[in-house]
């Protein structure tokens, strides 16, 4: 009697016991792998797909951007294009054709450079090279135009090509800069600038709508600090 209860109690826990090991082995064996390649693999397409779609989806108002863009920004982001294009007025081609007066030019147009096969098929379809298409360009050439002899990476940041295409605008090139149209823009980037320059004009609103209390108020907020920052850094 005893024994055979023995028995029972022993081949009971025996049971349990591998069956809860052979549940973790299981399990592990499953999730392991799973949880290793399927999450990594996952966010990084959504965060590919996710910049890609929103930087396609919301082109810039270029009314709204062009006339507070950072020219000088642009000028240093062009620093990249040097090696390979000239910017001045009747500047030599090089590697890439001579860029002056390049926005609202015709693609494939400047004199003396030979064009690729797909810059030409490129031009026979778009007339000008407006904003939108210079800021499509740049982005990705290669994926833009396949088959360009443009072999440049490409700029990723909105921001740098925004500026980039203000200082091309800046050299020689007579393309208007349409009119603000504020249903294409978000509201605050219409309002005023979405940066450092808002802080300014936020400071200058407060003093001129609140006279000397309102100066006195703005100062330790925004103007005092920044005053005390610049001598102390030149001297
Ligand atoms: C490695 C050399 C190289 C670099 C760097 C380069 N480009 Fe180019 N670019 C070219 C070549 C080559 C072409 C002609 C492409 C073709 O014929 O397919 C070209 C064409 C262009 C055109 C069209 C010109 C026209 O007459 O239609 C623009 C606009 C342009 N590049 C802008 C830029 C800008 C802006 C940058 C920097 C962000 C840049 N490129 C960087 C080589 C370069």
């Amino acid at each position: 009697m005893s024994d055979l209860t023995f028995n029972k109690v022993a081949g009971a826990v025996l049971a349990t016991g591998l069956a809860i090991f052979g549940l973790r082995e299981l399990s592990s064996g499953i999730f392991g792998h799973e949880k290793v390649e399927k999450p990594g693999f996952a966010v990084e397409v959504a965060a590919e797909t996710g910049g890609d779609a929103a930087a396609a989806e919301v082109p810039p108002d270029w009314g709204t951007v062009l006339p507070t863009a950072d020219v000088a920004a642009g000028q240093a982001v062009f620093a990249k294009c040097q090696s390979c294009h000239n910017i001045t007025n009747g500047g030599a081609n090089g590697t890439g054709p001579n860029l002056w007066g390049v926005v609202g030019h015709k693609p494939g147009s400047h004199a003396g450079f030979a064009y690729s096969p797909a810059m030409e098929a490129f031009a026979a379809k778009q007339p000008i090279w407006d904003y939108e298409h210079v800021y499509e360009f740049v982005k990705n050439p290669q994926k833009y135009m396949p088959g360009t002899k443009m072999t440049f990476v490409g700029l990723k940041k909105q921001e740098d090509r925004i500026n980039l295409i203000a200082y091309l605008h800046a050299q020689g090139s007579t393309l208007p800069i349409p009119a603000p149209n504020p249903a294409a823009a978000t509201a605050p980037a219409a309002e005023g600038a979405p940066t450092a320059t808002g802080n300014a004009e936020a400071g200058n609103t407060t003093a001129v709508a609140g006279g000397p209390a309102g100066q006195g108020a703005a100062a330790p907020a925004g103007g005092a600090p920044a005053e005390q920052k610049a001598p102390a850094a030149q001297h």
